[in-house]
């Protein structure tokens, strides 16, 4: 019998389905993105019943600039919207929030607020919740190369010491271990620039759900069915 996992320490998950959910509806895709924006709440708060002490969501992609301005204005003041509301609550049931991503391309006032939350936040340990805004896994690569290079020509960093532990070091996700899980909502099978240096020996699940209907009880599921899968990690399992 193949070993079996314990929970997942570190879950990603890609919201994806917000605007089909609208869509089929009748509503605008935004509609989605607030009733998508209600479910994180839920998922944060079984995390720790579940066992999973680092939960990292991506909720918008270097890439969705490319949607209208509308909805992409509309994302950003439901940003703003979500940290106003949910900050204080995050922060009684001992969440830790940190965002991943790019923040010059952000506006001040919602760089302000995530600062501030991550501020406010700081000292808590129950649940380690990221969130990715503006977020790419191969501009995260990027930054972080460019930061090594600037090291190396400032001479604090040897090149020779360039490996694959140093070099985690510079990305966003430097205080975090490895995804164990990656789930993505909506039946699309890809990763779409989500935590590719991250994922390398991550698991994946790929389900059905829309991001605005998946609750606890369908996460706890697919936890469950984590369990059940042996993980190599290049070995042979003996
Ligand atoms: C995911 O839902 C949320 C973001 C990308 C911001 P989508 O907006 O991608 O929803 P679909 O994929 O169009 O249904
Ligand atoms: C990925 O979903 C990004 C987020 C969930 C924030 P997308 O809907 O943007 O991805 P594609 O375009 O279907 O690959
Ligand atoms: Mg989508």
């Amino acid at each position: 019998m193949a070993k079996k996992n314990t929970s997942p320490d570190h879950v990603a998950i890609i919201m994806d389905g917000n605007g089909r959910w609208a869509q089929k509806r009748g509503k605008p895709r935004l509609f989605g993105h607030h009733a998508g924006a209600k479910r994180v709440r839920e998922i944060v708060e079984a995390c720790p019943t579940l066992g999973v002490k680092y939960l990292t969501i991506f909720a918008f992609s270097t890439e969705n600039w490319k949607r209208t301005q509308t909805e992409v204005a509309g994302l950003m003041r439901l940003f703003r919207r979500y940290i106003q509301r949910e900050a204080r609550a995050l922060f009684e049931a001992g969440v830790r929030v940190r965002f991943i991503g790019d923040r010059v391309r952000l506006e001040d006032s919602l760089v302000k607020m995530m600062d501030d939350l991550e501020l406010l936040t700081a000292g808590n340990d129950a649940v380690h919740l990221t969130i990715a805004i503006n977020y790419g896994g191969r501009d995260e690569v990027a930054r972080a190369t460019r930061r090594l290079a600037y090291d190396v020509a400032g001479g604090k960093l040897d090149p020779r010491d360039v490996n694959d532990e140093t070099f985690t070091r510079y990305l966003d996700t430097c205080y975090l271990p490895d995804p164990d899980l990656v789930i993505r909502t909506s039946g699309e099978a890809r990763i779409s620039n989500f935590l590719l240096w991250q994922s390398a020996y991550s698991e994946y699940e790929f389900i059905p759900t829309l991001w605005p209907d998946f609750t606890a009880a369908e996460f706890e599921k697919v936890l469950a069915k984590f369990g059940d899968r042996e993980r190599r990690f290049g070995a042979v399992l003996t």
